[in-house]
């Protein structure tokens, strides 16, 4: 019942509940971060729009954490790019363990290779070749599946050009955030035609 005795307390309430929504941060659903996710990485996951927007379903814990991580400006094996740099910012550490939590659990669809270059790529993949390149399943699994305790990323499926993007900027010495340097030593020793045909047969792989 509205009673003129209860203004006062009404009016505390008010009073306490603005300046909660004002000065102390509350978090946001997960939800209302993720639909901005979805506008490049696709809904559930699966980025469709466009080619150099990787996939990020199925892909496993500890690789989304570390890059969600190094895409922070002051991080010590930064990964840079302008957009994500500027999403990530504004992510706190929990967030980013939802977020990775909800992206590691869903479905990655896979692409249909071509069969030009197709047993060039799968060469490589399966048996590396005699300039010193190792077998990529040795450390992202035969099925391209990568090795989640360890963080290696899975590959399988990913789009063919966002694959090539990201060797070439290993080879390039633009992405830098491999701490043990594993990648750019592995994308100097191939050229432009093997990144081509790697990138071909992984995104059509799968078990
Ligand atoms: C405007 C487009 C856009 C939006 C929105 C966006 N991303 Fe990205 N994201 C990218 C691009 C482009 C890359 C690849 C960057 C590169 O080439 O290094 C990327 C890369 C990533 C990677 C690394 C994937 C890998 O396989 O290495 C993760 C993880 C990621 N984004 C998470 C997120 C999360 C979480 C959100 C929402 C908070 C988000 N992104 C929103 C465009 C976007
Ligand atoms: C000795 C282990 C090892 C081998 C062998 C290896 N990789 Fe990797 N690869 C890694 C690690 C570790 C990362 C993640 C680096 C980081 O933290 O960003 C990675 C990342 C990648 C990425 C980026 C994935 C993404 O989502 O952005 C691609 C593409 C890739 N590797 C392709 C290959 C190919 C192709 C081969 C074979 C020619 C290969 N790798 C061999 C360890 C390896």
């Amino acid at each position: 019942m509205l009673n003129y005795k209860n203004f006062p307390f009404l009016f505390i309430l008010c009073f306490l509940f603005g300046f909660a929504s004002s000065h102390v941060r509350t978090e946001k659903p997960i939800k209302d971060i993720i639909i901005k996710c979805e506008l490049c990485h696709g809904t559930k996951g699966n980025s469709t729009i466009n080619e150099d927007w990787p996939k990020l379903a199925g892909q496993n814990f500890n690789y989304l954490m570390k890059q969600m991580q190094d895409f922070h400006p002051s991080s010590k094996h930064r990964r840079k790019n302008a957009i994500m740099s500027s999403l990530i910012i504004t992510l706190s550490e929990d967030d980013k363990i939802k977020l990775a939590n909800y992206y590691s659990n869903l479905l990655g669809s896979i692409d249909t290779a071509q069969t030009h270059l197709l047993s060039l790529g799968q060469r490589i993949y399966r048996g590396g070749d005699s300039k010193g390149v190792p077998a990529c399943l040795a450390c992202h699994g035969p099925a391209g599946l990568g090795n989640p305790p360890a963080g290696f990323p899975r590959l399988s499926g990913q789009h063919a050009r966002y694959i090539v993007t990201q060797l070439k900027k290993f080879r390039d010495g633009k992405r830098n955030n491999d701490k043990y340097q594993m990648m750019p030593i592995i994308s100097k020793k191939l050229n432009d035609i093997e990144i081509i045909a790697v990138a071909n047969y992984i995104s059509g792989l799968y078990f």
